[in-house]
């Protein structure tokens, strides 16, 4: 079998890894990767952007690739799954239609609010003034939401009414683009987030192993929001019990609300969670693919070989596979990070100590890197996910964290604190 995987960050150097584990999988494409796919054996990056449709039909069609696999949301949200799809091409990830989920909130919020799934009350609005007549009706602290597409910058978690007034001006202003014409606004919502990444067919949905990130840029998660800075699975704050609620009010209803709008949905939707004090989960998000850091601690837990997940689910024949194999592992990964990010970051950057890092054990995530020549440099705001498993929490940590004291490059950054709600 040869595969082909979209995207460029550390999800996709996993989710390569991963597939690369396998002795079916001879060989691995990735659009355009990164320096860690370039350098993983099995694996090649192609000189392709992640908007050349054409290209990558022509790519799957001439290797008559068995599996398409598509990383991020842009890509989703313009139709490259519907596009590959209509040539006959096996596809991961959903069609236009299903990546509304995560490409528009006030969408995915009526379908919650239909489908009966749990989820903070809300409104959506189109211009500041009518927002704002409704947020003096509302308690404080209050989310204003940009509608579409944000790169994760688009939610302000507004603690006055005067900041949640200027998130909904700098919305309408055009802060966020044609991403922020419209807007939610939504009740603030306490207890601990997790991430559940759920794999689909259409009709049978499964959840994967709970996972929770740290999205925050500073220790004790304080500061900017990022992609994540570091992530573990399993998570204690799902317990099976809890997993259940998350299979029965959420995920259950979402995909058979799908199948009622005529809309196939074969790929990842991803719950983004609070659980309440009392042990109940609540939607703040759903996203149409791969958590990243998520998947980075999520695939090298499982046993099950990835591929014959995947194909069943593009086959639609995913309850047949159940039940899937996990390893009685802990995985822990932590971010390394460039200077100045998530704002602006310095790039280009050598690094080193990958083959020391490995040596402690971890596998080492390439998020942000390019070879130039033979030389490993830093491209990107989050750089590498360095990543561990052990038989228990703290073990995989204490791994994780010994290797990635190997790596060095100018001006690295990495949270210390990495775990802490569970320690
Ligand atoms: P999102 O991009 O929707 O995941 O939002 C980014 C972050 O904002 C989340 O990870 C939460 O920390 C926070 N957030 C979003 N919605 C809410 C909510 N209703 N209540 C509390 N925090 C929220
Ligand atoms: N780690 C958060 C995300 O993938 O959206």
């Amino acid at each position: 079998m040869k595969a082909l995987v979209i995207g460029g960050g550390g999800r996709e150097h996993a989710l390569a890894w991963k597939l690369l584990e396998s002795p079916r999988i001879q060989e691995v494409m990735c659009v355009p990767g990164n320096g860690g796919t370039a350098t993983l054996p099995g694996c090649r990056n192609l000189g392709l952007a992640l908007d050349d449709f054409e290209g990558i039909a022509r790519v799957a069609l001439v290797n008559n690739l068995s599996l398409v696999i598509v990383g991020p949301e842009q890509p989703l949200a313009e139709g490259i799954a519907d596009y590959l799809r209509a040539q006959g091409i096996k596809v991961f990830g959903p069609s236009q239609a299903g990546a509304q989920i995560e490409a528009s909130k006030a969408w995915a919020k009526a379908l919650m609010k239909e489908a009966g799934i749990p989820t903070a009350e809300s409104a959506v609005f189109t211009d500041a003034e009518s927002a704002i007549a409704y947020l003096e009706t509302q308690n404080i602290p209050i989310v204003v939401k940009a509608d579409g597409l944000a790169a994760g910058k688009g939610v302000t978690v507004a603690h006055s009414f005067d900041d949640a007034v200027g998130a909904i001006r700098a919305a309408f202003e055009g802060k966020f683009g044609t991403a922020g014409s419209r807007i939610v606004i939504e009740a603030y919502l306490t207890g601990q987030e997790a991430s559940v990444l759920a794999v689909t067919d259409g009709d049978t949905i499964l959840p994967l192993m709970p996972a929770q990130d740290h999205k925050q840029i500073g220790e004790g998660d304080t500061g900017p929001n990022t992609g994540g800075m570091g992530a573990y699975a399993p998570t204690p704050i799902v317990s099976p019990e809890i997993l259940d609620k998350v299979q029965e009010r959420i995920l259950q209803p979402a995909i058979a609300y799908l199948n009622q709008q005529n809309i196939d949905y074969c790929g990842v939707l991803y719950a983004g969670l609070m659980i309440s004090p009392a042990g109940d989960p609540y939607v703040i998000e759903f996203n149409c693919r791969f958590g990243d850091p998520e998947t980075q601690v999520v695939l090298p837990l499982l046993d099950t070989p990835l591929e014959d997940i995947l194909t069943a689910c593009i086959e639609r024949r995913l309850a047949n596979l159940l039940p899937i194999r996990w390893k009685a592992a802990s995985s822990v990964c932590v971010v390394a990070a460039a200077g100045g990010y998530p704002d602006e970051y310095t790039k280009g950057m050598p690094v080193t100590g990958l083959d020391a890092a490995a040596a402690k054990g971890a596998i080492v995530f390439h998020a942000g890197t390019r070879l130039k020549g033979s030389q490993l440099q830093a491209s990107g705001g989050r750089v590498l996910g360095v990543t561990a498993l052990g038989e228990t929490f703290d073990s995989a940590l204490e791994t994780a964290y010994e290797a990635i004291a190997e790596i060095k490059f100018e001006t690295l950054y990495y949270r210390r604190d990495i775990g802490f709600r569970v320690r």
